[in-house]
């Protein structure tokens, strides 16, 4: 499975995603290829927020080396998923992706947890590290559900 999680700076949520997915595809023996990448600019080629990589370290998943790139539509092509970890990210994307819009594709992030849900993990980057311990739990949580929903279904696990 090759996975793109999507958010606005790609510095606070995106990057817990791509560390978790990774950790949980690696501690299973399979080869997934994840990443993740953000609408704005602002951040490009900056590492993760701070409390995103201390909060991942306190669970043993370190994502210090990723670095923020700017989401591209050609990554609807390239990706089996796109994950938008916003219900804004998620109408953003399909505004950018016109006819490359591909709803079998670009799913909102929490759906995978209840289709319906509608919801999105909230942006941290204005409060406290309390918040970064919150949106890494709903991910966490998140990113199990998609691996066992997809695991079983790729032909590189081993
Ligand atoms: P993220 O959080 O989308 O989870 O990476 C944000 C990071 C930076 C900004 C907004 C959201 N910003 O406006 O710079």
């Amino acid at each position: 499975m090759n996975v793109l999680f999507v958010c606005l700076g790609n510095i606070c949520r995106s990057p817990i995603a791509e560390g978790v997915l990774r950790h949980l595809a690696k501690e299973a023996g399979s080869s997934w290829r994840i990443q993740s990448a953000g609408l704005e600019s602002y951040h490009i080629g900056n590492p993760p927020h701070r409390f995103s990589i201390e909060v991942c370290a306190e669970n043993k998943i370190d994502i210090s080396m990723q670095r923020a790139r700017k989401f591209s539509t050609d990554d609807i092509e390239r990706f089996d998923k796109v994950y938008a970890l916003s219900a804004d990210v998620f109408v953003e994307i399909g505004i950018l992706a016109g006819k490359k819009m591909d709803t079998r594709k670009v799913i909102l992030f929490l759906d995978e947890l209840n289709e319906t849900s509608g919801r999105s993990v909230k942006d941290p980057w204005y409060g406290d590290k309390d918040g970064y311990y919150e949106v890494f739990d709903e991910i966490e949580k998140c990113c199990r559900a998609i691996f066992h929903k997809y695991a079983g279904k790729d032909k590189s696990i081993h």
